[in-house]
């Protein structure tokens, strides 16, 4: 009997302990970003509102598609921060889109549900965005 007590006596403190302040908070790329108010089939879409809701589960720091790439890229000798789509200056709008429907690799292809032709244009457009002459 007392070394029930004892047990119990021991462990309370654990289980007091065990979530202090609560359920931590979850990574970016675990909060899917709400989708952008407006009609998803005309242009003019937030490029980067429809990136963060639609592609930003795998795309953002800490992503499957994130961690993949970052991988791929120290492979191939260039910077892991290379690995976020958004850091690539080597992407042109066709191949994000042929990616985007047809799917590679290990990312499944998105359908006009996950994103219509009008986002996927908005998308494609803002990341192959080029920096000023002279960076990388
Ligand atoms: C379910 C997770 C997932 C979603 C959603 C997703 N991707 Fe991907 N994506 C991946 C993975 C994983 C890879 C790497 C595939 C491989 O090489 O095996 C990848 C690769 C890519 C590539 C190729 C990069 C290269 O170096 O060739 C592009 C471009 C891309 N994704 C764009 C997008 C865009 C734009 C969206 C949103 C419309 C999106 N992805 C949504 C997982 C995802």
């Amino acid at each position: 009997m007392s070394r029930f007590l004892l047990a119990i006596a021991l462990l309370a403190p654990a289980t007091a302990m065990a979530a202090p302040g609560g359920v931590p908070e979850l990574p970016p790329y675990q909060m899917r970003a709400a989708q952008p108010a407006g009609d998803r089939l005309q242009p003019g879409r937030d490029p980067r509102a429809v990136f963060e809701h639609s592609c930003g589960y795998c795309h953002l720091a800490g992503g499957m598609g994130t961690n993949l790439l970052t991988k791929q890229m120290m492979m191939i000798k260039r910077p892991p921060s290379d690995g976020l789509l958004t850091n690539r200056r080597d992407l042109t709008a066709n191949y994000v889109k042929a990616v985007v429907r047809g799917g590679k690799g290990a990312m499944p292809a998105q359908t006009r549900v996950d994103l219509t032709d009008a986002e996927l244009n908005a998308v494609a457009a803002y990341l192959a965005q080029k920096p000023a002459k002279g960076k990388k």
